[in-house]
């Protein structure tokens, strides 16, 4: 740590405040999944569902952050886990600016779901689990990485050189080779429905 000369100032305004000006429960939607897996896709397809209801939301895109904040990092099991923790802690300011928060990372290791899942409050945070067969994400290869990766072209790629730990009591579980986007998109609203974060 380099701020041992730096103070917390507590804000004037609370989450309680903002979340109640916003009529719905701050929380975080934890998408994880292989590359391929459908995590952005499914996490947009919430990220509408919400804004057409009138909810206040933001989607925090692996691809995209890796394009600027993180975009000093690579692949290596040190760097996924700078990644993750640099974006738990930019999902935790958003959740206390009040909003519904999604991020869709790999985020292939479990013990760093679990400091994201400790750094919020109790219940803020659900695990979403885009459980794909590997099978299926190398079928679809849209960015045709996983072609890359068998030909040795790309190293430490998740699920064929390098770990994903299986979420072993995800929050919200999702097949997308099971049901079309739509349904595994209402599947996850109808959760923060049932679960009272919005109405
Ligand atoms: S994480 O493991 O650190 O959570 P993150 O979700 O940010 O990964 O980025 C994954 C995306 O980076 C993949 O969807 C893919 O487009 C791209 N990528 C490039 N190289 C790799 C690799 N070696 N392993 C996995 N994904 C990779």
């Amino acid at each position: 740590m380099k701020t041992e000369n730096t103070v917390w100032h507590e804000q004037n305004i609370t989450k309680e405040q903002r979340s109640a000006q916003k009529n719905q429960k701050p929380c975080l939607l934890w998408y994880t999944g292989l590359s391929g897996s459908g995590k952005s896709t499914v996490a947009n397809a919430v990220d509408a569902l919400l804004f057409e209801r009138g909810c206040h939301s933001y989607l925090l895109d692996g691809d995209n952050v890796r394009h600027g904040l993180n975009g000093d990092l690579g692949f290596s099991d040190e760097d996924r886990i700078e990644n993750i923790r640099r974006i738990s802690q930019v999902a935790k300011l958003f959740v206390d600016s009040g909003l519904i928060v999604s991020t869709a990372f790999i985020s292939p290791f479990a013990t760093d779901r679990a400091m994201a899942s400790e750094m919020l409050e109790q219940g803020e945070f659900m695990e979403v689990y885009i459980d794909t067969p590997i099978s299926v994400c190398e079928q679809r290869d849209p960015k045709g990485l996983y072609k890359k990766a068998r030909a040795g072209e790309i190293k430490d790629f998740t699920g064929i050189d390098s770990t994903y730990d299986v979420p072993t009591s995800p929050a919200i579980h999702v097949k997308t080779d099971e049901k079309s986007i739509k349904e595994c998109a209402e599947q996850i609203v109808q959760h923060l429905i049932d679960n009272q974060f919005i109405q």
